[in-house]
């Protein structure tokens, strides 16, 4: 199911949200990874956090389609284990449509967390996948991409996000 995405300014993104236990959670999960999934791609996104649909929960997907193939990453209780080598590149959130701003962020990014049968899993990202994991885990903490702007960057996004904010629902 295609649900509303959470926008800037909605308290719930500035929340940390809660560890899931997998096993309470069993039975819920797949109906909300697969909300999660129809969320995401019918916004064209290459990811999307669980409290961008309203559930306080950490969790997020990822699908960069690398190649233009299917690359579906379900990131339970996401850890980021290893950041290296600094990279300058545009990055834009759903959360915020319509914006963009050049964000530094890790060019090498190893996460582990649990997929959608509660097994661990560990990956190292390069490029466009680091930047996801570290957004989609920016996300369960209350973190959003203009989070990382300086003052001044911060001011110029500032008033373009008065003008978007009109045209969001
Ligand atoms: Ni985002």
């Amino acid at each position: 199911m295609i649900l509303r995405i959470t926008k800037h300014g909605e308290p719930l993104l500035k929340r940390r949200t809660e560890p899931v236990d997998f096993s309470a959670l069993r039975h819920e999960l797949p109906d909300l990874l697969q909300n999660m999934w129809d969320t995401m791609y019918a916004a064209n996104g290459v990811g999307l956090a669980a409290p961008q649909i309203g559930v306080p929960l950490r969790i997020s997907v990822i699908d960069t389609r690398p190649e233009g193939k299917p690359d579906r990453l379900v990131l339970i209780n996401p850890e980021i284990l290893l950041r290296e080598g600094k990279v300058l590149n545009e990055e834009g959130c759903l959360s915020l449509p319509g914006l963009y701003a050049k964000i530094a962020r890790h060019d090498t990014v190893r996460v582990r967390a649990l997929d959608e049968n509660g097994q661990a899993w560990e990956r190292t990202g390069h490029g466009l996948l680091a930047r996801a994991f570290e957004h989609e885990v920016d996300h369960l903490d209350g973190r959003l991409f203009i989070d990382h702007l300086d003052l001044g960057e911060r001011l110029k996004v500032a008033s373009v996000l008065k003008e978007l904010k009109k045209q969001w629902a």
